[in-house]
């Protein structure tokens, strides 16, 4: 049916296969994180990414070269996982040892390609979800390649690959479990094949390959109609787990509509299932860090429940794509958003300051993470789940973590070359050389720990800026002055976007924009009130403390963490906040003993009884609680914190104050 279906829009396009995405991608290793994401991102090469290879079997001595690691449960998905945050991060940083290290694993995994076309480890079948990641990570390394024999040979190991799949399918090989429920991550890398292949390639070559995506889109699970737009979809903690309510697998469902909307010619439609399906998630699952809650499975709004690093990571991915292929700048400000919170919370909400250990799960509201919590209260997944640590509870988010930084710094900017146009998708320090205006932008910033962005530019040919407002300084006054070229200038801000002329120039400073940033509070039914300040979720600091529970190899280890100060508060009616203390972020942006962003609030302490503990965890913080006297706290940034209480209860009357 999907299969006709395209073929009928095939027929109508006169042979153009996939509809261009309204904003292109820049290159891999064209946008380069500085300042702190900079030091984030150099210090996550430092640590895991370039570590495993020495010390992790899975990636040292991985069934993709041969080894006999890397087959958990006959999936081989670490060495993928790894290779798909590690290339971009490699490129980005130009990390020479690094990027060799990829390389060679990248071309040892070709160097074994069999007849077939078949990539990697041929135990099961069945296994095709395996090389997904890893044919992400080779369109990345492709993307960043010049032109030459070794781009060729990733097309053509790509195309046997596609080719080979295709024969097992037809051959009556099923798609099932993770293969069926993730096709649009390979959809995602066929599209980019075929891109690439548009003005080179044989017709039937490039027809072929549509019609193997066809297959896929049809084959796989209906997300949208069986799920997210059915009556059956989970809207609380669940209970009775299947495939569509596992936490990662939505996390990369999120993308399906806008992928498959480039072939079907309709980027509305796909819109509106990428975004009803993110809708569903955050409208019965959202939690204050931007996440959704899924510790395994679907967890409802309780800020005690879990979400999965791995979730965090292909949420992001998925909106960075939908904000890309949206029908318009009213919808991709939306993904964008969404983008941004999880990039400045839940990611370094989850990762330790050095960025050597994670927790399975990371949870908005938490006193302990500790490393064997048999009464827990996360649904499905085992006792070491909360605990930072190497490889707690399982081992995918150990290598899957790699992907999110680098896949957040490529989504910065994007471009649209009929507009001329250079898009700042969202604000983070950062260096750019785009193909409009042949121009090199430096955005200099520590936003979010800061209140003005510098454009720093010089550009052969003049272009348009379009630049993000984030959603916490967009207003219905829609006019905004900033600086361009020495000149205040009024823009007008259309559908969440600035567009300003930039004339072509010598290097100068060519917009500079500055901003109020005030704490804000926010109070929900479910999840009583959180503090935000611009972007970043605040949480109270419990003064936490490491003790080492088990060294590894290197910096790898597994910790306690405890909080050495009471959790137990509550908000005031009227909250009395402080004004925020900013800082420059230092050389671990996210160490709460060194947070860039504090804030001191007027908090009420609350009884044992009043807020009692629920399995080995915080009870829910909905509807008012009995408090007491007045306690100052710090809030931090939440990303600097690993355990913390970021949604608070109300309190359920002030107490006198004399
Ligand atoms: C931009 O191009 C210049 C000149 O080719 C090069 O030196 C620089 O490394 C490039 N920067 C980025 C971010 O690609
Ligand atoms: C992994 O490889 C190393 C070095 O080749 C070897 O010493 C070790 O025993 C291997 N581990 C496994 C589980 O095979
Ligand atoms: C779980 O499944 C069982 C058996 O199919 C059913 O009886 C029960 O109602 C389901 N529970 C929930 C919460 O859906
Ligand atoms: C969900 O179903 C309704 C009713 O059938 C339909 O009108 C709507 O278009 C569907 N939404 C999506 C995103 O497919
Ligand atoms: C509060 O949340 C808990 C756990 O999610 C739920 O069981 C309870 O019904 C909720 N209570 C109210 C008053 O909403
Ligand atoms: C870590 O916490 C667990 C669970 O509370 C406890 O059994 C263990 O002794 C602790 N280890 C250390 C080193 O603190
Ligand atoms: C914020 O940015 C401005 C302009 O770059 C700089 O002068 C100031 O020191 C920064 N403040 C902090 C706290 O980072």
């Amino acid at each position: 049916m999907a299969l006709r279906l395209w073929l009928a829009h095939f027929a109508l396009t006169g042979g153009s296969i996939l509809s261009p995405p309204r904003w292109r991608r820049l290159a891999t290793g064209s946008i380069r994180p500085a300042g702190w994401l900079q030091t984030q991102m150099q210090l996550q090469a430092s640590a895991l990414t370039s570590h495993l290879p020495l010390f992790w079997d899975n990636v040292r001595n991985t069934s993709w070269l041969g080894g006999n690691a890397d087959n958990v449960g006959g999936i081989h998905e670490s060495t993928p996982y790894w290779l798909n945050g590690a290339v971009p991060l490699a490129l980005q940083l130009q990390d020479e040892d690094l990027l060799q290290t990829v390389e060679k694993y990248i071309e040892g995994i070709l160097d074994r390609q069999t007849q077939e076309g078949w990539l990697g480890p041929d135990t099961d079948k069945t296994d095709f979800w395996s090389r997904y990641p890893f044919l992400m990570a080779m369109v990345q390394y492709h993307e960043a390649l010049p032109g030459g024999p070794r781009r060729k040979r990733i097309e053509e190991a790509a195309l046997g690959f596609f080719s080979a799949m295709r024969r097992r399918l037809e051959g009556g090989v099923p798609l099932t479990v993770w293969s069926s429920f993730r096709t649009h991550d390979l959809i995602w890398t066929i599209h980019y094949f075929l891109d690439v292949l548009q003005e080179s390639a044989e017709p039937s070559v490039l027809r072929d390959l549509a019609a193997f995506a066809a297959r896929l889109h049809s084959q796989g699970f209906d997300w949208t109609g069986l799920w997210y737009n059915a009556s059956s979809f989970a809207k609380e903690a669940v209970v009775n787990t299947s495939m569509q309510t596992h936490g990662v697998n939505n996390a990369q469902a999120v993308k399906s509509g806008v992928v498959w909307s480039r072939q079907s010619g309709n980027a509305p439609a796909g819109w509106a299932e990428t975004w009803l399906a993110w809708e569903q998630l955050q409208r019965y699952h959202g939690q204050p860090n931007g996440a959704f809650s899924a510790d395994e499975h679907l967890a409802g709004r309780m800020p005690s429940r879990g979400t999965e690093l791995c979730v965090v990571v292909e949420s992001m991915w998925s909106l960075a794509l939908a904000s890309q292929l949206a029908p318009g700048d009213e919808e991709a400000v939306l993904a964008l958003d969404a983008l941004e919170s999880l990039a400045f919370n839940a990611l370094p909400g989850s990762l330790s300051e050095d960025l050597w250990s994670h927790p399975y799960l990371q949870f908005a509201n938490s006193y302990e993470a500790v490393s064997n919590e048999p009464d827990h209260i996360w649904g499905h997944d085992g006792d070491q789940s909360a605990m930072y640590g190497l490889a707690p509870n399982y081992e995918c988010c150990t290598s899957n973590f790699h992907q999110g930084y680098p896949k957040f710094a490529g989504s910065l900017f994007f471009e649209d070359l009929g507009q001329q146009q250079l898009i700042s998708a969202v604000w983070a320090p950062s260096v750019v050389n785009a193909t409009v205006g042949r121009a090199h932008v430096e955005l200099r910033t520590s936003y979010p720990f800061n209140s003005s962005v510098e454009y720093w530019i010089r550009n052969d040919e003049p272009f348009t800026l379009k630049v993000r407002i984030p959603k916490f300084l967009r207003t219905s006054t829609s006019t905004r002055f900033v600086r361009v070229d020495g000149h205040t200038v009024k823009a007008e801000e259309t559908a969440g976007f600035l567009h300003l002329s930039i004339p072509a120039a010598a290097e100068r400073l060519a917009v500079k924009i500055d901003f109020v940033m005030a704490p804000s509070v926010q109070r929900s039914e479910a999840q009583g009130v959180s503090v935000y300040f611009g972007p970043l979720l605040l949480a109270l600091d419990l003064n936490e403390q490491w003790q080492l529970v088990q060294r590894y190899t290197f910096n790898a280890a597994d910790w306690n963490t405890t909080a050495a100060l009471a959790w137990r508060l509550a908000m005031p009616h009227s909250p009395r906040l402080g004004t925020p203390r900013l800082s420059m972020p230092g050389p671990r942006p996210m160490a709460s003993s060194d947070c860039p962003v504090a804030l001191e609030a007027t908090l009420l302490a609350v009884p044992p009884s009043a807020w009692p503990i629920q399995h080995g965890a915080p009870g829910p913080v909905n509807g008012t609680c009995r408090a007491g006297e007045q306690v100052q706290r710090t809030l931090l940034a939440y990303g600097c914190t690993s355990i913390r209480i970021s949604a608070l209860p109300v309190a359920e009357e002030e107490p006198l104050i004399v």
